[in-house]
């Protein structure tokens, strides 16, 4: 497992962070957020896709519990498991019927399906330090791929 961790004093500083992520991410990805409302979950998402070349702006899919972005080869699946706790409801949300091999799944509320998430996935645990600063950790079994990956 490799670890990095970063720490972001604004909104601005994770969108860049999320941004320069968003290019070392390709279809099949799945990235776990753990972290609590207000940690910077979705604002980091926004980031991302910048860094995947996605013009739209996110907006938090709180609601709607899935927000997809671009298209097939390559959309970002933005999801909101907080209201999600068993499998079952997890079949609602669309997780099971986006191709994983078109897509790259980020997933807010990660810890209330920690057992349907792929051993692969990245986690990234997002904490608030204070009104704008955040610690944000990257946990992955893919050292190499992540190697140069900074702020
Ligand atoms: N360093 C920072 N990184 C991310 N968000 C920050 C930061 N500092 C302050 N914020 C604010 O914290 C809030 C994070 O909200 P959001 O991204 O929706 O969190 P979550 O999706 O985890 O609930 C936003 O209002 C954002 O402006
Ligand atoms: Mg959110």
């Amino acid at each position: 497992m490799m670890r990095k961790e970063f720490i972001t004093r604004s909104p601005e500083e994770t969108i860049s962070l999320a941004e320069k992520f968003g290019k070392y991410l390709h279809a099949g990805d799945v990235l776990a957020y753990l972290g609590d409302l207000g940690a910077g979950k979705t604002t980091f998402t926004r980031g991302l896709a910048l860094g995947l070349g996605l013009k739209d702006l996110v907006t938090s899919p709180t609601f709607a519990l899935v927000h997809v972005y671009g298209q097939p080869p390559l959309q970002l699946c933005h999801f909101d498991m907080y209201r999600i706790s068993d499998e079952n409801e997890l079949e609602t949300t669309g997780f099971y019927d986006y191709d994983l091999k078109e897509s790259i799944f980020a997933v807010e509320w990660s810890e209330n399906i920690l057992s349907a998430l792929p051993a692969s996935a990245i986690r990234l645990t997002l904490e608030r330090i204070s009104d704008e600063e955040r610690r944000i950790i990257l946990e992955t079994k893919e050292a190499e791929r992540f190697a140069d990956f900074r702020a």
